[in-house]
């Protein structure tokens, strides 16, 4: 590592905080690097239903708890990830011993339980919870997704969600994360959602925009919408999974071992125009966590393309700085 390199998050410092996601993997094998650059973390799988309670009765907080460990020997912030979400989430939960689909009480008592293990366990640890994520459908003629907390408890599961995890921990910063946060259309219903459950008095403290994007979109005018539209609910706003895919989500392109010189200019580019963004904004906005420490750990080698690689963060494989990097730093002191 090159100590000449600036620290992120130290560039950052008094603005917003800077994250990344981690596994006990990138934490064991890169740990001064995260220490460096980072002073929030998120697990990236660690702590989602299917891995800390894969059995009823039956948690496992091995890999979790070591993260929550180096995340309080380094004095950074936790973010927990996830409560109540349609992946990763065991179908015990749903389900009666026969297979039947599990009452609506049950499915509650069940949330409850796992809720009150998991952040009673990390209390004062982790600062704010994911309690909800993705619930919006995509496709515009329709709202929330068809799930099975959906169709196990109703319509008011978030509502359910936000008020029990608000009992077990009253001092965490409670959020509602989705992607494609800014398509108008998705955009629109988060908003909608997030706006009736504090009407009906859910203790919904934020919305996590995860930031999954890519170098041709969206544009900063969408983003600066999205934005403006979740700040006027009065919430905070966490950037929670940023990072900028090389390709459009469609382009099945498999050819490359490296990125193009394009490429690279475009990920500068677009990295110091959205931090100049976030820097306009961080009255509303607290974190921005990037989804990996650096290529070397990106979900998408491999997604939504098999075997294809990808360069979305501004640490290369080497964990050395791009000029990506550098153009953030330079908004960091605008
Ligand atoms: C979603 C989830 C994350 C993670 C990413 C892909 O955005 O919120 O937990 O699974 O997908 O890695």
């Amino acid at each position: 590592m090159n100590t000449e390199t600036p620290s992120l998050y130290g560039a950052y410092a008094g603005t917003f905080k800077i994250g990344a996601a981690v596994s006990t993997r990138t934490i064991r094998r890169e740990g001064d690097f995260i220490a460096k650059h980072y002073n929030s973390l998120t697990a990236e799988n660690q702590m989602k239903f299917e891995e800390i309670h894969p059995e009823e009765g039956r948690y496992d907080f091995a890999a979790a708890d070591e993260i929550a460990e180096f995340v309080g020997k380094h004095g950074m912030a936790l973010r927990g990830h996830t409560l109540v979400w349609h992946n990763q989430t065991p179908d015990w939960v749903f389900e009666e011993a026969d297979g039947s689909p599990a009452s609506r009480e049950k499915v509650l008592a069940r949330l409850r339980d796992h809720a009150a293990e998991v952040m009673t366990r990390y209390k004062g640890r982790i600062s704010a919870w994911d309690v909800v994520n993705e619930a919006i459908e995509d496709k515009s003629d329709a709202y929330l997704r068809e799930t099975k907390w959906l169709s196990t408890v109703g319509e008011d599961y978030l509502e359910q969600a936000f008020r029990i995890a608000h009992e077990i921990d009253p001092g965490a910063q409670l959020f509602y994360n989705d992607y494609n946060e800014t398509d108008p259309v998705k955009r629109d219903k988060i908003h909608r959602l997030v706006r009736s459950l504090l009407e009906a008095g859910a203790p919904v403290h934020g919305i996590g925009m995860q930031g999954h994007w890519n170098l041709y979109g969206p544009s900063i005018e969408e983003i600066r919408e999205a934005i403006e539209l979740y700040a006027s609910l009065g919430v905070r706003l966490h950037v929670t999974e940023l990072d900028l895919s090389a390709f459009r989500f469609d382009d099945q392109r498999k050819d490359l071992l490296e990125p193009t010189q394009e490429m690279q200019d475009l990920l500068t580019e677009r990295y110091e125009a959205i931090f100049r963004l976030f820097r306009e904004y961080r009255s509303a906005i607290d974190s921005v966590t990037f989804w990996g420490v650096a290529d070397s750990g990106t979900w998408l080698d491999g997604f939504p393309v098999r075997g294809r690689l990808n360069w979305p963060l501004p640490f290369d494989r080497q964990l050395q700085p791009k000029p990506a990097f550098w153009s953030i730093l330079d908004q960091a002191r605008v």
